[in-house]
C-alpha cells in the first residue's frame, strides 16, 4: 500500500518511517526545502534514538522517500495523513490550525485517486468535519474518506510507542475509511495491539483527554510531593504506596519540576478554549495548567533557597545539569529549565550548563546562560549545582570531582536521581522533590 505524509516533523517522520518499517511504500512530504534535502542526505531534523537506522535502512530498502512535492507525493497513495503542526496560536491559546487547513485544501486541489484523509495532527474535536467540508468543496471527483488517527508516541520513545502501542485510535466514519485503516495498521492487528474502532469525535477527544489525564497525574503527585515536604513524607514511597492500586497505575506519578514538551502544555490549553467554547468547562484542567505553570519558577526559588535565601544567592553562580523537558531528545520546548533561569537570572544568579542534546536549540531560549561541553566543567566554581532533566549522564557523576570542582557541595535534585541519605553521607548539602 503507498502511504503519504505530509508533514515531516515529529510525528510524521517517525510514524512514515515506521509505516515504511511495516513494510508500505511510504512517501514524506514537507514544505520545508532545506528539511527535505537533508533527510535525502540521511541527517535527522530531531534527535530521536534509531530514528536516523530505521530512515537509511527503509530508503535503501526503496520503501521510504522525502519530496517537497505534494501532488507527486500523494499520487496513489490510498491513505494520506495530515501530520503538520497545531502550535498555540497566539494570544488566545487555541490550537491554530492553519497549516491542517492550508494542506487540506492542497490535497483536495492535487488529489489523483480514491484516498482515505487520516489527522494524526493533535486537532481539536469538529476539525475532521471541516478537513471534510474542505475536501468536498475543492471539487475532487475522486471517493475520499476523512479518518482521525490521533498519535501517542512520546519524544525520546517513539519508534517503540509506534511499533508497540498500547492502543491504536481510529475514528472513522464509514467503511472505506475503516478498511483503509486496517489495511495500514495490518501489522499491528496481527501484533495484538488493541485496536479501537469510535466515532471521529470521539477518536479526536480522546487524544486531548488523554493528555490531559497525563498532566493531571503528574500535577497531583507534584502536588503532593510539596505536602510531604511539609509534613515530612516521602513522595516516592506514596506514589509506590498508591500506585499499586490498579485503579490508580504507577506511571507517570514521578515527582519533578512540572511538565514540559511539545504536547502537555499546548494540549491542555487547546483543550480548555475548546471547553470555553462549548460552555463545557473543564475546571481541574484549568487548575493543572496554572499550578504546573507556576510549579516551574517555584523550582527556581527552590535552588536561591538551596543557596541561603535571595540575599544570600545574590551574585552566586549555578550549574544546570540538563536542559531539554525530558531526557532523549533534544527538544526544549516549555521545558522547566527555561523559567528556572529566568528565576535565577532576576534574583542576580548566574548560570553554566550542559545538556548532552539540547544546547542548541536552548541557546536562543535563554541567551544569559553560559553553555559549557561536559557537566564537570558547569560544576566548576559554582555555589549550587541543580539537577533539572534526569539525563543516564547525570546518575553517576563523579562525587569527588564533582566537590572537588564546585566551590560549595549544594545539589537540588530536581528529578530526584539521588538518594537523599547517600548524598548526605558523601558531605553534599542535598535537596530534592517531596522527599526528606
Ligand atoms: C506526551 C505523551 O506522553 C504522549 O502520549 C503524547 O503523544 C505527546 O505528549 P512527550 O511530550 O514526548 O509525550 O513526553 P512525556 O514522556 O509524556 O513527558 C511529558 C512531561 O511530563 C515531561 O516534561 C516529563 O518530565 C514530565 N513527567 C512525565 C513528569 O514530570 N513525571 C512523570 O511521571 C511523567
Amino acid at each position: 500500500m503507498k502511504i503519504a505524509m505530509v508533514g515531516s516533523g515529529y510525528v510524521g517522520l517517525v510514524s512514515g518511517a515506521c509505516f515504511a518499517d511495516f513494510g508500505h511504500d511510504v512517501v514524506c512530504i514537507d514544505k520545508d526545502q532545506s528539511k527535505i534535502d537533508r533527510l535525502n542526505d540521511g541527517v535527522m531534523p530531531i534527535y530521536e534514538p534509531g530514528l536516523g537506522a530505521l530512515v537509511g535502512g527503509n530508503v535503501k530498502a526503496g520503501r521510504l522517500s522525502f519530496t517537497t512535492d505534494l501532488a507527486e507525493g500523494i499520487r496513489g497513495a490510498s491513505a494520506i495523513f495530515i501530520a503538520v503542526g497545531t502550535p498555540s496560536r497566539r494570544g488566545d491559546g487555541h490550537a491554530d490550525l492553519s497549516f491542517v487547513h492550508t494542506v487540506a485544501r492542497e490535497i483536495g486541489e492535487h488529489l489523483s485517486n480514491d484516498a482515505v484523509v487520516v489527522t494524526k495532527s493533535t486537532v481539536p474535536v469538529g476539525t475532521g468535519d471541516e478537513v471534510e467540508r474542505i475536501l468536498a468543496d475543492s471539487g475532487t471527483q475522486h471517493r475520499f474518506a476523512v479518518v482521525s488517527n490521533p498519535e501517542f508516541l512520546r519524544e525520546g520513545a517513539a519508534i517503540g510507542d509506534f511499533k508497540r502501542p498500547d492502543r491504536i485510535v481510529i475514528g472513522a466514519e464509514d467503511e472505506f475509511g475503516r478498511q483503509i485503516m486496517q489495511q495500514v495498521y495490518r501489522p499491528l492487528f496481527l501484533n495484538e495491539s488493541p485496536i479501537l474502532f469510535t466515532s471521529r469525535r470521539s477518536a479526536e477527544i480522546i487524544k486531548y483527554a488523554a493528555n490531559a489525564f497525563l498532566a493531571t497525574k503528574i500535577t497531583f503527585i507534584n502536588e503532593i510531593a510539596d505536602l510531604c515536604e511539609k509534613v515530612g513524607g516521602d513522595v516516592q514511597d506514596v506514589a509506590r504506596g498508591i500506585g499499586l492500586d490498579g485503579r490508580i497505575g504507577k506511571k507517570f506519578l514521578h515527582a519533578g519540576p512540572g511538565y514540559g514538551g511539545s504536547c502537555f502544555p499546548k494540549d491542555t490549553l487547546a483543550l480548555l478554549k475548546t471547553a470555553e467554547d462549548h460552555e463545557s468547562p473543564l475546571r481541574i484542567v484549568e487548575a493543572v495548567s496554572k499550578v504546573n505553570d507556576s510549579r516551574k519558577r517555584a523550582m527556581g526559588r527552590k535552588v536561591v533557597e538551596a543557596l541561603g535565601g535571595s540575599d544570600a544567592a545574590r551574585g552566586k553562580r549555578v550549574a544546570m545539569l540538563g536542559l531539554t523537558f525530558k531526557p532523549n531528545t533534544d527538544d526544549m520546548r516549555d521545558s522547566p529549565a527555561i523559567a528556572i533561569a529566568q528565576t535565577l537570572d532576576d534574583a542576580g544568579i548566574s548560570v553554566s550548563a550542559f545538556d548532552p542534546e539540547g544546547m542548541e536549540l536552548a541557546r536562543p531560549l535563554m541567551p544569559k546562560v553560559d553553555m559549557v561541553g561536559d557537566p564537570y566543567a558547569a560544576i566548576e566554581g559554582a555555589d549550587a549545582i541543580v539537577i533539572v532533566t534526569e539525563w543516564d549522564a547525570f546518575r553517576a557523576l563523579d562525587l569527588d570531582r564533582v566537590k572537588a570542582l564546585a566551590k560549595a557541595p549544594v545539589l537540588v535534585d530536581l528529578r530526584n536521581i539521588y538518594k537523599a541519605h547517600e548524598m548526605r553521607s558523601a558531605g553534599f548539602a542535598y535537596t530534592s522533590i517531596g522527599r526528606p
